[in-house]
């Protein structure tokens, strides 16, 4: 059975050490979250598999790490500090903030009210008598206004004059636009071609909430993939593929994935046409990767206000000109968050048992392999350290010895972190009981089959090497 709310994953994450809540000694902040020893390596993983496939392993891509903080120009000329906006919503009642759209998205699912002006989304609400969420009112709220989503913060040392207002990066794009003469000057790339970049990104969002899938700071991948205009309709077709191949190759369930585009209405104010991927989580269908046609926009605005040239010359032919660019987008926070939902499993054993399972690709576990002596005998547990030794050396297997609580008990908590494989060192493995194990053999268990089998130890680095 997979997850049937959010809350068994939440307390999954608290309870195991993938994600705690944020500053929580002091009583939390609201919707931040840290990344325990668990969460940390899921993530880490995920965005290593990310930079292989989409980076390392193609000719026509390059990964930058721009800065955070950048000129504030950069947000004017991107058109966030004018429109990257959403409308907010008081309840006079209880006093609850809240984004416009979402109280109409929340009751009406099929209803999208994206791009619609705060004008019409108040009349929305009032016509619908949609009731506060917390307070349970109807007809209580303000007229809905708008909110910049850009998170300003004050630069500079001492307060007055000197201090100017910048901005932290609302997505990671623009770090890319402005570095693109750099990058064409040193790495000689040619159309078509992608710079790629990840870290943090920030939003003042008004209402985050749903565990880490909305937060104000998220980790974010994308590339800006410069092209011909002529091209953009194979390339967004080809990306879009892209996108959905790997969250197969990772084996994200596909009855759960589907693809909408958005309308016009919906549409980003620099973006011509875009579809996002989407996923079902137990609180509806969601926004998991985005993918833009943002033409020239970027890096037209960019060569105005700057007054550099940013434009492309063919070396064949020499001509000049400002190329498009297709933007695939990934959420990283948010496709940690979905990799666990997919991932939980509740199970019914033969044994009338039941277990709670993380049924992670191999790839992305945080321990790929925990070897289990069978008892605290230190015999055993030398003979685990010797496999763990082993297994360090020749391959680049994420390890974990467990020695704590009874068999049963370890299976049981290397399922809840996802572990695909166990391994178990008896006595037979010493060469001290002939009723278990071999001599020099261990007994090998598989997460999602059950299956167990006894394997030599030194064939191990060559069986269970990914
Ligand atoms: N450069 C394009 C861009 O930033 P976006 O659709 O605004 O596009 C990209 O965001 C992705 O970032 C989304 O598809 C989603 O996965 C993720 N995302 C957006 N806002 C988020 C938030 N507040 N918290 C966590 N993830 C978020």
């Amino acid at each position: 059975m997979p997850a049937e709310s959010l809350d068994q994953v939440v307390s999954l994450c608290k309870r195991r050490g993938f994600i705690f809540p944020g500053s929580e000694i002091y009583g939390g902040l609201a919707n931040s979250w840290d990344y325990g020893p668990l969460g940390a390596v899921l993530k880490n993983s995920i965005r290593d598999w990310w930079v292989e496939r989409f980076v390392t392993k193609r000719q026509d891509m390059v990964l930058i790490d721009p800065a955070i903080i950048m000129n504030p120009k950069v947000w004017e000329a991107s058109g966030h500090v004018e429109n990257f906006n959403d409308a907010m919503i008081d309840c006079k009642e209880c006093k609850g903030r809240f984004r416009a759209d979402h109280l109409i998205e929340d009751k009406y699912e099929d209803l999208k009210v994206d791009g619609k002006s705060p004008e019409e989304l108040t009349e929305i609400i009032a016509e619908k008598k949609i009731p506060c969420p917390r307070c349970g009112k109807k007809e209580s709220f303000t007229n809905a206004r708008v909110f910049n989503l850009l998170f300003r913060t004050p630069l500079g040392v001492t307060e007055g004059e000197d201090q100017r207002d910048v901005y932290l990066r609302g997505e990671i794009a623009q770090g890319m636009f402005v570095n693109f003469r750099n990058i064409l000057q040193t790495s000689r790339k040619r159309l078509p071609f992608g710079i790629a970049s990840l870290g943090k990104a920030f939003r003042n969002e008004i209402t985050p909430g749903n565990f880490i899938f909305r937060t104000l700071e998220f980790d974010l991948m994308e590339f800006e993939y410069f092209i011909r205009e002529q091209d953009w309709e194979k390339q967004f077709d080809y990306w879009l593929k892209e996108e959905q191949n790997w969250l197969k190759e990772m084996g994200i369930d596909k009855k759960k994935l589907r693809v909408r585009e958005h309308t016009k209405d919906e549409l980003s104010h620099y973006s011509t046409k875009t579809a996002d991927v989407e996923y079902e989580t137990p609180f509806g269908w969601k926004e998991l990767f985005g993918l833009a046609y943002r033409g020239d926009f970027d890096l037209k605005n960019h060569m105005e206000q700057s007054k550099q040239d940013l434009q492309y010359t063919d070396p064949d032919t020499n001509e000049k000109f400002i190329p498009h660019v297709i933007e695939p987008t990934f959420g990283l926070s948010r496709l940690t968050l979905i990799i666990l939902l997919d991932a939980y499993n509740e199970e019914k054993l033969e044994n009338g048992e039941s277990r709670t399972v993380m049924k992670f690709n191999p790839r992305l576990a945080p321990v790929q392999v925990a070897i289990l002596p069978l008892s605290k005998d230190e015999r055993l547990i030398k003979k685990a350290q010797e496999i763990y030794e082993l297994l360090n050396e020749k391959t680049n297997l994420r390890l974990d010895i467990d020695v704590t609580g009874s068999i049963g008990k370890r299976y049981r908590r290397q399922d809840e972190i996802g572990t695909p494989t166990c391994i178990t060192v008896d006595f037979g493995t010493i060469g001290d009981d002939e009723n278990q194990c071999k001599k020099d053999h261990v007994t090998v268990r598989d997460r999602d089959s059950l299956d167990q089998q006894e394997i030599a130890v030194e064939s191990l680095p060559e069986k269970l090497a990914l």
